[in-house]
């Protein structure tokens, strides 16, 4: 039995000036989406990254809504995702009736194997997604190489890394199109949120009528047009300025969340990577080009049963430790598209044997100790 108190996998924290912001929002009446905090979060992503246009939104997920919508998705087009990522990834593109034709990943980095991309290319494939798991780079130089002589688009599904780069370029800069989560398991928060990054200009201004609602409103705003209206199709994808306000005290603070990010994942790396070798345990992959978000720790233990006997290890000492995405190619939509038993044997192997460690952006030093030392205890 454990004496102290539990360790969570995630917990969100307060780090700047969340709550002064959100006050003021509410304050001015600025609670509606697209006013000063959402204006200010666009611009920082803009700045920060040189993107030529950021718009928050309210989800990962509907900023790849969007994606799907800018793109002119149609039933029967193709789209190749990874089978090892988060339902988003794939249900944004069927939204649009499109075929999700499922990659398997590189059993080093567990993104999409860029080595087998080209063998999932048809003649009605219109677009890749690469995903760039737990913060390290997808092989952007060869999926870019691809893309662009096989004419298909690129979209970033950047959730777990903004503030990654790849070869010293930020990730979710090289699609036309990426999408960032704020959701609250994210280094960087507003507990339900995203944004869409736009690289290829010519789709900003359809991307603006996109986010409210299929109108031109923004354009009326900016007085461009005299009224505005029901001029494309379109959802409500506009975040709160609420919640915009929580955003952007956290982006303020993104040189700190990263630094105390950095500290907490080396300091596991340190203490569990020799452990973890000697007993044939698998521990992430940062090839050394990648500058990586520090977005997650994981393991990959020997087996499917070794890894639920962790789990319920570390519980019975107050430590939750989580497993990760399952095959979504084996899941019930991913068998109706024909997904197939053995279609991604690395995909299918380390999600059965991947955990993930308590890992966020306050886990002090002792609650660290904790955990290292009740996995070492482990005996696999
Ligand atoms: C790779 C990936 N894409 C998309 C999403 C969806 O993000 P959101 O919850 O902001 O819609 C997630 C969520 O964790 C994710 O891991």
């Amino acid at each position: 039995m454990y004496q102290s108190h539990p360790i969570p996998f995630n917990r969100s924290s307060l780090l700047g000036r969340e709550l002064e912001y959100i006050f003021q929002a509410m304050s001015v009446g600025q609670i509606a989406g697209d006013q000063t905090y959402s204006k200010k979060c666009d611009a920082f992503l803009e700045q920060v990254l040189g993107v030529p246009k950021a718009m928050v939104t309210t989800s990962c997920s509907h900023a790849l809504e969007m994606c799907a919508l800018l793109l002119d998705l149609q039933p029967g087009d193709e789209v190749i995702v990874p089978s090892f990522t988060f339902v988003s990834t794939a249900n944004a593109f069927a939204l649009r009736g499109a075929k999700i034709i499922f990659a398997d990943i590189r059993p080093d980095t567990l993104n999409l194997d860029e080595r087998q991309l080209e063998s999932l290319i048809s003649s009605r494939t219109k677009a890749v997604v690469p995903v760039h798991y737990a913060g390290v780079g997808c092989e952007m130089d060869v999926i870019g190489e691809i893309a662009a002589r096989r004419n298909l688009a690129i979209v970033e599904d950047n959730a777990h890394g903004l503030f990654g780069k790849f070869r010293g370029r930020w990730l979710g800069t090289f699609g036309g199109l990426a999408t960032q989560s704020f959701h609250e398991t994210k280094n960087i928060t507003c507990g339900e949120g995203g944004a869409l990054l736009i690289n290829d200009a010519r789709l900003i201004e359809r991307a603006e009528i996109i986010r409210e609602k299929g109108t031109n409103r923004k354009q009326f705003f900016r007085g461009q047009v005299d009224k505005y209206s029901w001029v494309d199709i379109g959802s409500s994808y506009v975040m709160s300025d609420v919640l915009a306000a929580f955003l952007y005290a956290q982006l303020e603070e993104w040189r700190a969340i990263q630094a105390r990010r950095q500290r907490a994942w080396q300091y596991y790396d340190e203490n569990l990577r020799s452990w973890a070798q000697d007993r044939g345990i698998g521990c992430p992959v940062v090839p050394d080009y990648c500058e990586q978000a520090y977005h997650m720790y994981y393991l990959v233990m020997p087996s499917l049963d070794i890894r639920q006997a962790f789990i319920s290890f570390l519980k019975s000492r107050g430590i939750l430790s989580v497993f990760h995405y399952v095959p979504l190619h084996l899941s019930p939509v991913g068998l109706r598209m024909g997904g197939k038993q053995g279609a991604c044997p690395v995909t299918e192997q380390k999600s059965e044997r991947l955990v993930r460690l308590p890992f966020y952006n306050r886990l002090s030093q002792e609650d660290q100790d904790r955990v290292i030392a009740a996995v070492r205890q482990f005996q696999p």
